[in-house]
């Protein structure tokens, strides 16, 4: 039976703009069962601080599983000086992930904010085979916050950009972009990650015009699977956890808190 967490080799660790980073360790498993939406629970140092693992979503799996990262705080820094050849302690894929879109979809709109756009890349990779039309709008909050998503555009994603100081693509938050999308109920459905006022914007926005959508949402994470009840989330169906019942749910059933 394959073990959920692993001792993996990392096989490259680059900076992607100035703040972002992408890390890849070689896990044929992984590739092999990862579902876009879940996350790997990594443990970013080798003693005993940080204390928890810290959750990012998967980026990419194809050769190898790559994570796409901001350096925020004590976890993510010691990530950023992994070098090729180091290893990673890493628990997963774990989490609900992304369900597909329904039947008679023709577009699927991806919508994301800052290092929301995680999960959306091996989304994209997944959908193209499906054949609808592919679309991200990208909201950074400066030049530094954009990168340039060939990956995207090599998958034939149409790719819009809003930054808050307007240093690239449109003035202003995401939902400046709103007008470049199709709007209708049958046949489009949105996917977003992204800081929980943009998450919430989306979901208004969702059902201003009926559209059908997930969201993958973010919660501060202890155990990573389902235990310990610290990663819980309001919903209209009560209390669930973003580890175990999410990341991925139906962008109209979160309670979404500021
Ligand atoms: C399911 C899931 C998937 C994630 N995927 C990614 C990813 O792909 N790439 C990525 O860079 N990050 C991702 N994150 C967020 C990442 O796990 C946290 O930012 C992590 O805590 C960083 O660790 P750190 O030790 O560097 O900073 P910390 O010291 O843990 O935190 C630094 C700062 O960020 C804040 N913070 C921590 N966690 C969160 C959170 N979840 N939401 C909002 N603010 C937070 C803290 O309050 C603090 O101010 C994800 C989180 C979840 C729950
Ligand atoms: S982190 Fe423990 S239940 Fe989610």
């Amino acid at each position: 039976m394959e073990r959920i967490q692993n001792i993996y080799k990392v096989v490259g660790n680059e900076k992607l703009c100035p703040q972002f980073w992408r890390l890849t360790f070689d896990a044929p498993q992984m590739v092999r069962s990862v579902k876009p939406g879940q996350f790997v629970h990594i443990r970013t140092g080798g003693g005993l601080e940080p204390f928890f693992r810290r959750p990012f979503s998967v980026y990419r799996a194809q050769k190898h599983v790559e994570i796409f990262y901001e350096a925020v705080g004590p976890g993510t820094q010691l990530l950023s000086q992994k070098k090729k050849g180091d290893t990673v302690d890493v628990l997963g894929p774990v989490g609900t992930p992304f369900a597909l879109p329904p039947e008679g979809t023709k577009q699927v709109v991806m919508i994301a904010g800052g290092i929301g756009i995680a999960p959306m890349l091996i989304l994209s990779d997944v959908l193209k085979k499906k054949k609808c039309e592919l679309v991200l709008l990208y909201g950074g909050r400066t030049r530094g916050h954009v990168y340039p998503m060939q990956e995207f555009k090599d998958g034939g994603v149409k790719v819009f950009v809003a930054t808050d100081d307007g240093s690239v693509g449109v003035k202003g938050r995401v939902s400046k972009l709103f007008d470049k999308i199709k709007k209708d109920p049958q046949t489009t459905c949105l996917y977003t990650c992204g800081p929980n006022a943009m998450m919430a914007a989306v979901q208004e926005f969702a059902a201003r015009c009926g559209l059908a959508g997930q969201a993958a949402c973010e919660e501060t994470m202890a155990c990573g699977l389902g235990a310990c009840l610290g990663c819980s989330i309001r919903t209209k169906h009560g209390y669930r956890t973003v580890c175990y019942d999410g990341p991925a749910f139906d962008i109209h059933e979160v309670i979404f808190h500021p």
